[in-house]
């Protein structure tokens, strides 16, 4: 292997959707996956743990997300050797995916000296995972609101302040993105877009006030979670145990099949704790995540053992 200098990219996990934000909304939470890099004489992947569905070649996403991000800046990507710390559980809804199209994004542009701003960055994400909602917390950080105009994202970082936080439910089973999108409509009903607009600005409302007493009218959503709720087993149940705990609203995290509650960070422990307990009478094996609304994005470094 050529011994060039050995750098790690962190990336966060993130939840989209937060309710009634469908490819809209999303944030950062505090879990990350790491990936050490460097360029090398062949295409060498390695992982922490050993995972059957993490391809160990070009078809690696990390891979695929750092070719494409050379080939649309017409520059050659060198072999690579690169080594995956993955702790963002796959096709979960926390933004597995989506950490790994933007390291491989953020490879390519430390390997090649791209120099890319953030926001070349999110537009190659976005065009590699068709929707900016997840990879635009995941670069920024924070609580990020995307406006898709073809391609050119507009992000809006949302402020976050005061005493909130959240808890994801996790299930031991997984639910590819792809089987998620597969069950939505083509068009909706009006009055269901128009429920959804006052929702939304509602949601942003809560955060800019801190009066997150508008989060259990603001999480309310009639775009994709009524045409999701059947593929999340214990869907209902998880909504009212976390509401029985006094979360202010629980919504599917990105496509799911994890679930997101919205609480206060000063309960989060105690919340933790008894929603962990009730979960366990439930099927589907679920555990609990908490977790503050992570304000760091992406961040590349060079790499040492402390790393
Ligand atoms: N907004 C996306 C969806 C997030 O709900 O399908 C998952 O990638």
């Amino acid at each position: 292997m050529k011994n060039t200098s050995m750098h790690v990219v962190h990336v966060p996990a993130t939840s989209a959707n937060l309710g009634p934000g469908f490819d809209t909304l999303g944030m950062a939470l505090d879990i990350y996956n790491s990936v050490v890099f460097c360029q090398s004489d062949t295409l060498t992947i390695e992982l922490e743990t050993s995972n059957p569905n993490i391809p160990l070649n070009s078809q690696n996403l990390i891979y695929i997300a750092a070719k494409r991000t050379a080939d649309l800046l017409g520059r050659a990507l060198p072999p690579l050797y690169l080594k995956q710390y993955d702790h963002i559980p796959m096709a979960s809804g926390m933004g597995s995916s989506a950490a790994c199209i933007v390291a491989g994004i953020y490879i390519a542009d430390t390997l090649l000296n791209l120099w890319l701003s953030k926001k070349q960055i999110l537009d190659i994400a976005t065009q590699i995972e068709g929707h900016p909602d997840n990879v635009a917390p995941a670069i920024y950080g924070g609580l990020c609101l995307n406006q898709n105009n073809n391609g050119d994202i507009l992000t809006l970082q949302i402020p976050v302040k005061g005493d909130i936080a959240v808890c994801i439910a996790h299930p031991s089973f997984s639910l590819s993105t792809k089987t998620a999108r597969k069950v939505l409509p083509h068009e909706i009903p009006m009055h269901d877009a128009i429920y959804n607009l006052s929702c939304i600005g509602l949601f942003t409302s809560a955060f800019y006030t801190q009066d997150y007493s508008l989060l259990p009218y603001a999480l309310q959503d009639k775009l994709h979670q009524p045409y999701r709720k059947h593929l999340i087993k214990g869907f209902d149940q998880i909504i009212k145990i976390a509401h029985s705990l006094g979360a202010y609203g629980t919504c599917i995290s990105g496509a799911g099949p994890s679930m997101l509650s919205f609480i206060k960070e000063s309960q989060l422990d105690f919340f933790a704790q008894n929603f962990s307990e009730a979960l366990k009478e439930i099927s589907g094996n679920w555990s609990v995540i908490p977790s503050k609304i992570n304000k760091n994005g992406a961040i590349v470094e060079k790499f040492n053992s402390n790393n």
